[in-house]
């Protein structure tokens, strides 16, 4: 009989040990490469070793190297934790190793995800026809997005791109704020339009997209052909909702009416924001959302789900499956009425990601939910006026849960940052704000209170101070 039991408790033990030792663990790794290379590293196994000791060694082995994200005083990127219901549905997503790309694959899996995709649309106010896929996280969002853009604006000019590909086609252009995300970009290399293919709009000191200049910029710029009117070219304009940095939400309604005026297509990038449109408190921030054509988010991020959780949401589910979708004769489709998710994936195979997402919603409720991101805010609110009380310079506007902060130049915030790394009781990482070296600050961490807030400032303050007597 196979021995389940040895390895799988093994692994419980230690994930309790981890789990319940974060919110008083030392907030960063504590192992070099080298000692990381040293417990783990080694020729390659021959023969077999018994699971549960590979277990005791994998988790000792990475233990100090760990980057303890999952703790209330992490506030590093935008990475959020795991709250029990996702973590324990997560594992038991792995146990039962399902193949969510087919309906046929995992009946429980598409209608688990099925149920997780109509969630989500009404807890973002979207519209009730808007289709939605379970990808990797918001890279491959904004790919499958933009995926669906690129068919859509192609096929209204008349072409093909599934079947007769780029060469050829009319140019697209693409609008997007200057401050957008990198993995626009990165989706816009994928999908053979280039980075030149991109007309930065000009933004304001949060980094907002102007509407005014994406108006100028519709009429106006012709893009690399010539000869051709700006209307009706195929256009998308990428907005974003929750700036990496700031935390800024582009004028999404104004942007909307005036893209769409120019037939263009309108996707908007809210991998932490758009969580945003579940707080009534805060929904004012994404105002007009549901009139875009096509949404990235992650659940990884502020839904707190493990990692990997992106969601793509398109409001047209034609172009989104036109992008998507593949037929193969072994396989087994369009029997059951049901939808398979292969059709809104760029993936084949894959692990059936929304059961964690299912676990989150309906363990929080949409109370729950608004409640972490609520939460969040004000705790983001309560970091900033604790420096700003102690004559520290916050540079944006706190309007989510984001902060960047200044210590008087580039050298001595550059070196804040890392003595706060050192120093063990929380963790940030740094940034470039409009030239400025900034501490980034996000709070996303579904267990985040006032005394994480007032700890983290208090180290942030002793390092600074100790800094500046050196
Ligand atoms: C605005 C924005 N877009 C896209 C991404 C990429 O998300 P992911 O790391 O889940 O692919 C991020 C995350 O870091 C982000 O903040």
């Amino acid at each position: 009989m196979v021995d389940w039991e040895g390895p799988l408790s093994k692994a419980y033990e230690r994930a309790l040990t981890y789990l319940e030792g974060l919110p008083e663990r030392e907030v960063g790794p504590r192992a070099t490469a080298e000692e990381l290379h040293q417990a783990l590293g080694g020729p390659l196994p021959i023969g077999p070793t018994d699971p549960r000791e590979v277990i005791e060694h994998l988790a000792k082995g990475v233990d100090d190297g760990l980057l303890p994200s999952g703790s209330g005083r992490f506030f590093g990127f935008v990475f959020g934790g795991a709250t029990p219901a996702s973590l324990a549905a997560d594992w038991l997503t792995t146990v039962w190793d399902q193949n969510a790309g087919l309906y046929a694959a995992s009946p429980a899996a598409a209608v688990v995800e099925d149920v997780t995709a109509r969630w989500l649309v009404e807890l973002f106010g979207l519209p009730a026809s808007t289709s939605v896929g379970f990808v990797t996280g918001a890279q491959m969002a904004n790919f499958t997005a933009l995926a669906a853009a690129r068919h859509e604006v192609l096929r209204r000019a008349g072409w093909d791109v599934e079947q007769d590909g780029l060469i050829g086609a009319p140019p697209i252009r693409v609008l997007a704020g200057a401050e957008r995300h990198d993995t626009i970009d990165r989706a816009l290399r994928f999908l053979g339009l280039g980075t030149n293919s991109i007309v930065p709009i000009a933004v304001d000191d949060q980094g907002r997209m102007r509407a005014d200049a994406l108006a100028e910029a519709l009429d106006a710029n012709p893009g690399r052909t010539t000869g051709r009117s700006g209307i009706n070219r195929p256009t998308i304009v990428c907005a974003q909702a929750g700036n990496v940095n700031t935390g800024a939400f582009d004028p999404i309604a104004e942007i909307c009416e005036i893209a769409h005026a120019h037939q263009a297509w309108v996707h908007v990038d809210g991998a932490f924001g758009l969580w945003a449109a579940v707080s009534p408190g805060l929904r004012q921030l994404v105002d007009g959302i549901d009139r875009a054509d096509s949404w990235a988010t992650d659940a990884h991020k502020w839904l707190n789900v493990p990692y990997d959780s992106g969601i793509v949401l398109c409001a047209h589910p034609e172009p989104h499956r036109a992008a998507m979708s593949i037929r193969a004769a072994y396989l087994i489709q369009d029997e059951n009425g049901e939808r398979d998710s292969l059709d809104y994936n760029p993936e084949f195979s894959r692990r059936a990601r929304g059961i964690p997402v299912y676990a989150a919603i309906r363990a929080l409720g949409r109370d729950g939910i608004a409640e972490i991101v609520d939460r969040c805010q004000a705790m983001a609110d309560r970091f900033a006026q604790n420096l700003r009380a102690n004559d520290i310079e916050v540079l944006n506007d706190v309007v989510l849960n984001q902060v960047l902060v200044r210590f008087g130049d580039d050298a001595v915030t550059r070196r804040v940052v890392t003595d706060v790394q050192n120093e063990g009781t929380c963790w940030m990482s740094g940034t470039t704000w409009q030239g400025k070296a900034a501490m980034r600050i996000s709070v996303s961490n579904w267990t985040t209170g006032p005394d994480d807030i007032d700890r983290s400032a208090a180290a942030v303050l002793k390092v600074f101070r100790q800094l500046s007597i050196s």
